[in-house]
């Protein structure tokens, strides 16, 4: 009997010490893997591209891996384009959908400038692009709370998101959507968002073309807003900047409105200032942050999230004043390009 629990225990043993290394060794792969991911992004196919809009694009992504990430309602990723010149850049958009287990990923883009408008000329079905993970802060700050949701033009996109995720929650709280674009055509996923305000008492959907209408209010916003709701803004810099100040000088606390940090992809305005560098002085046409004036004007330093999150876009204002995209208040001295906005003439340093 001894001898034969001695004889297992001798099989045994080798066998468990064998499978305590194949697993070990396995998992040492899997986690190289996720941080090569995390790191450099994945390669992903584009299944399909639509063009609703002149200069509105979606592209709908998968992989091979079959399951993707999963994500926050909101988040976005950082996409790897090919420039005309041979070089690269990355650019942030926002994950226009949401799943539990998400298949595809769906990005909602506007033409602009640069990436974005390489991507719009390059991007095809079966083309592969590198794709970061889903990251970034704005996403949904309460489930249960009511919330009111202002997007401008292409800054429907996390909102999307984000009502797909609270339609699978059946305690979460009621959604006023505020959509406004230019022209009938850019209010994206008009349709599908009518539908859905339709058969969920939970969302009241307001869309809103505002060429040569009146845009909207901070009186029509606050009407809307009960004592615990939350405000979440995603769109152009005028519009965001009357909302913000009209609704916390009317009292809105300050952590109840939360505003997409990163301008990309939203609506780009004429600021009429000049940028100075060195000797070297240009106006910039329509844009969305200093990173895009600087951009223009072929002085643009490295940059890569355009969410404030990767620290690579530091500029030196030296003279005049810039404004954070996210808080409103006026900065100057060292800021971060991609989050700021300039309200003056600026005279910049060296990038840093
Ligand atoms: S580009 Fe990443 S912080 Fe500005």
């Amino acid at each position: 009997m001894i001898g034969l629990a001695l004889a297992l225990l001798l099989i045994a043993l080798p066998a468990a010490f064998g499978l305590w290394h194949l697993v070990g060794g396995l998992w040492a792969v899997r986690c190289r893997q996720a941080a090569e991911l995390a790191a450099n992004g994945r390669r992903m196919m584009i299944l399909w591209r639509d063009d609703p809009a002149p200069g509105l694009f979606r592209l709908w992504l998968v992989d091979w891996r079959l399951f993707l990430p999963r994500f926050a309602a909101g988040q976005h990723v950082i996409v790897t384009v090919a420039l005309p010149d041979g070089t690269s850049a990355r650019r942030a958009y926002s994950l226009a959908g949401w799943s539990r287990f998400p298949l595809v990923y769906c990005l909602g883009i506007r033409k602009g400038a640069a990436a974005s408008a390489a991507l719009h000329a390059r991007a095809r079905p079966l083309a592969r692009l590198t794709v970061s993970a889903p990251k970034g802060q704005f996403t949904d700050p309460d489930l249960g709370a009511p919330l009111v949701l202002v997007a401008g033009g292409i800054g429907i996109t996390p909102f999307r998101a984000i009502l797909a995720e609270r339609a699978g929650r059946l305690a979460s709280g009621p959604v006023i959507l505020h959509h406004s674009a230019r022209e009938p055509a850019e209010l994206l996923w008009k349709d599908d968002l009518t539908r859905h305000s339709a058969r969920d008492a939970r969302l009241r959907y307001i869309p809103r073309a505002t060429q040569g209408q009146p845009r909207l209010t901070v009186a029509e916003v606050m009407a809307d807003i009960t004592p615990d709701s939350h405000v979440m803004i995603c769109a152009g810099d005028s519009l965001t900047r009357s909302l913000r100040e009209g609704l916390l000088e009317i009292g809105l606390p300050a952590d109840r409105l939360h505003i997409e940090a990163f301008s990309l992809g939203l609506q780009p305005e004429n600021l009429g200032i000049s940028i100075t560098i060195g000797d070297r002085s240009f106006r910039p046409g329509p844009v969305g942050s200093l990173l895009e004036a600087l951009e223009q004007g072929g002085a643009a330093p490295e940059s890569e999230c355009r969410a404030g999150e990767c620290g690579l876009c530091f500029v030196e204002i030296l003279e005049g004043q810039a404004r954070d995209i996210a808080s409103g208040r006026p900065v100057s001295g060292r800021v971060l390009a991609c989050s700021v906005i300039p309200e003056t003439d600026l005279r910049l340093g060296r990038s840093v």
